[in-house]
């Protein structure tokens, strides 16, 4: 078969199952109450943080311009992995290009042949790769199930384990157990990767997220992955852990090692939208406030952090909304079999700081009308 023919029939079998994806670019200015994006304090159009980027890309330039252990480690860097170190309470943090990098790092890395890794069924894609590159046996357990991990821990072979979850999960928006992960991995010698993509801004004490919240931050058995692209407004990754955890992934993280320097635009953004939360952190409350009253009109859960998970009849109910909404100006997300954990067709929701009480009432009342 032809390069081309084999194109041709993978987009056929992708258009006759209905998983046709395609781009759509969204203007700067169109005026869609946006409740599918992942901006949760508003913090990517703050003009603070907006200036704080092209100050720094003044700076120090439009690109790192080399791999950070080359000559691509700036001050922008330094300052900035010192910040989220103190502001989540671990002893030192490493800035990556994107939160997928640093998920990619942080497994890779800190999984040997000898190590078992035991992930929650839901984690993020980026999570999934990091276990598929892995050297290490990867253990897939039910979503949320203590137990189950503990049977993983207690049952392994290998010397060493790493057990995966995130703090507040991407899709459903439901909070990971994680004080009783962490005792359970202490019991059983093991190492927890916590990604809070989700939980950073929205969850915790001034928006610290979840691992903060639950004494855990600090923990030399505790490593935090997160993203500087969803709360603080930016691009990029970073994990935080100890500094001997550090070390050893400045030592040994491919995805880190062998990728040029986060631009110093994206980390001077970042650090700029951690000021603002620190000096703001009634933007944490807000974007509760708006958590609040979308779950209150869609009849679910208040959730853990800025996501919720609306669940649909089936697939065609899901898009169907999605467009109902998107045609009065709301744009939702819309997840279904095989991109759901679950096989449960869904809309996504996630509230942001930055919607207006005006705005918030308008998406209200039309989800109201449009949802079943
Ligand atoms: C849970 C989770 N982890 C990691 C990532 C990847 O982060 P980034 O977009 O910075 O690569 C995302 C989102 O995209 C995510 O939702």
């Amino acid at each position: 078969m032809s390069f081309d023919d084999w194109l041709a029939e993978q987009a056929a079998k992708r258009r006759d199952a209905g998983l046709e994806r395609s781009l759509v670019s969204r203007a700067p200015d169109d005026d869609l109450v946006d409740l599918a994006g992942n901006d949760y304090l508003g913090l990517s159009r703050d003009s603070r943080v907006v200036a704080a980027a092209s100050g720094a890309a003044h700076r120090w330039g439009a690109g790192a311009g080399a791999s950070r252990l080359v000559t691509g480690t700036l001050g922008v860097h330094d300052q900035l992995e010192a910040a989220l170190a103190v502001w989540v309470g671990t002893e030192a943090a490493l800035v990556h290009s994107t939160g997928y990098h640093a998920n990619l790092s942080a497994v890779t890395a800190l999984a040997d042949a000898d190590t078992l890794i035991v992930s929650d069924a839901h984690v993020h894609a980026s999570l999934v790769d990091a276990c598929r590159l892995a050297r290490g046996r990867v253990q897939v357990v039910p979503h949320l199930g203590v137990a189950e991990v503990e049977e993983a821990l207690s049952e392994r072979t290998e010397s060493r384990a790493l057990v995966i979850t995130e703090s507040i999960f991407s899709v459903l928006g439901d909070a990971a157990p994680l004080t009783e992960l962490a005792d359970v991995c202490a019991r059983h010698g093991a190492v927890l990767v916590v990604d809070e993509a989700h939980g950073l801004g929205v969850a915790g004490d001034g928006g610290r997220g979840l691992v903060n919240a639950t004494g855990l931050a600090g923990r030399p058995d505790v490593v935090v992955t997160l993203t500087l692209s969803k709360a603080l407004g930016a691009q990029g990754g970073a994990v935080l852990a100890s500094q001997a955890v550090v070390d050893h992934l400045v030592n040994r993280a491919r995805p880190f090692i062998y990728d040029t320097g986060l631009a110093p635009a994206a980390a001077g953004a970042a650090h700029a939208a951690l000021d603002v939360i620190t000096l703001e952190p009634a933007l944490v409350q807000r974007v509760n406030t708006v958590a609040t009253a979308l779950a209150d009109t869609v009849g679910v859960d208040r959730p853990a952090g800025a996501v919720l998970s609306v669940p649909m009849p089936g697939p065609t109910e899901a898009v169907a909304a999605q467009a109902a909404c998107a045609a009065e100006g709301i744009r939702v997300g819309c997840f279904r079999p095989p991109s759901v954990p679950d096989g449960i067709s869904r809309l996504r929701l996630t509230a942001s700081a930055g919607i207006s009480d005006l705005d918030l009432a308008r998406a209200c009342d039309v989800l109201k009308t449009v949802l079943p």
